[in-house]
């Protein structure tokens, strides 16, 4: 399975920490968030994986690049690990040239893409789906014939639906819609559903031509939920509410939250960090 793995945004909502370091470099416990969603992405079957880069993103091709330096060190057994994911898969960098939307970030890997389906994960999202969430997807895709472009779903509470990309339609077949409607952040009230696109999909090369006739936003940025809006127009999409969770790592709070919940299911963390809390009436 080939798969592309956008990381070139500018993470503006994690500044300072993102001035010069890359958002998905930031650690969940000891491993950067980017190394989550290679190993989800491994686990799915990918064996071509291309990460969008773009300035200031040197350290994801250093991480998983071999570090001479570090060999022989007592953390051997966690790099080897690493390693063993690049040789599992074949893991190549595309710059975006100027961060212009996460549609404009897939173009840069269209000649390498080629003319085969492929997969997305966003690189600061981590998933923890049994069976893994492309997996899920390529299940759907190959189901509904091999020809549609399938996109993972959640649904939302009433709050947050003006805070996603809304997928609506009817429901095919177990947790799969028939995507007749796509709205960019709906107010509640024009709201046409609550299962919103959460940032994974299975999509088939036609995704390429249907972003280039995409215009730019307001900020100049090529969104991709317009650009499936003209890919609706010339093949099917299917949404699929996947199973499992999504940790979204691309705010303060949001990455806080996931170290909190991947540390207590930890054995190794769990205990102090329990402690910590028990103590959280001491300030720093
Ligand atoms: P986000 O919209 O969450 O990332 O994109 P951002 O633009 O970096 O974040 P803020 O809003 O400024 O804080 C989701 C994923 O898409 C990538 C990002 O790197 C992130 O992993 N992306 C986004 C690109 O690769 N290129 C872009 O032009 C925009």
């Amino acid at each position: 399975m080939k798969v592309v793995i956008p990381a070139a945004g500018l993470g503006t909502r994690f500044l300072p920490a993102t001035k010069s370091m890359p958002k998905e470099m930031l650690p969940v416990l000891n491993r950067p968030v980017i190394q989550y969603v290679v190993e989800e992405a491994v686990a799915a079957g990918a064996d071509d994986i291309t990460i969008i880069t773009g300035r200031s993103k040197r350290a994801l091709e250093d991480h998983f690049d071999r570090n001479p330096e570090l060999a022989g060190s007592a953390e051997l057994p966690a790099l080897r690990q690493l390693d063993e994911l690049s040789e599992k898969a074949q893991i190549h960098f595309v710059r975006q040239r100027s961060p212009r939307g996460l549609a404009d970030a897939l173009l840069s890997a269209e000649k390498h893409i080629g003319s085969h389906s492929f997969g997305v994960l966003l690189g600061d999202s981590i998933h923890l789906c049994d069976p893994p969430l492309l997996r899920q997807l390529q299940e759907v895709f190959e189901k509904m014939g091999g020809r549609s472009s399938i996109l993972a779903l959640e649904v939302v509470p009433d709050q947050k639906v003006s805070s996603y990309g809304i997928a609506a339609g009817p429901e095919v077949a177990e947790r799969t819609i028939d995507v007749q409607r796509l709205v960019e952040k709906p107010r509640l009230e024009e709201a046409p559903a609550r299962t919103a696109i959460t940032g994974a999909y299975y999509l088939t090369p036609t995704v390429f031509d249907a972003i280039r006739e995409t215009p730019p936003d307001h900020r100049g940025e090529i969104q991709l939920t317009d650009a499936l809006v003209h890919l609706m127009a010339r093949e099917k999409i299917y949404g699929l509410v996947f199973r499992g969770r999504r940790y979204d790592t691309g705010t303060p709070e949001l990455w806080l939250e996931a170290n909190v919940r991947f540390a207590l299911a930890d054995p190794k963390y769990r205990d102090r960090l329990r402690e910590v809390i028990g103590d959280a009436s001491t300030p720093p």
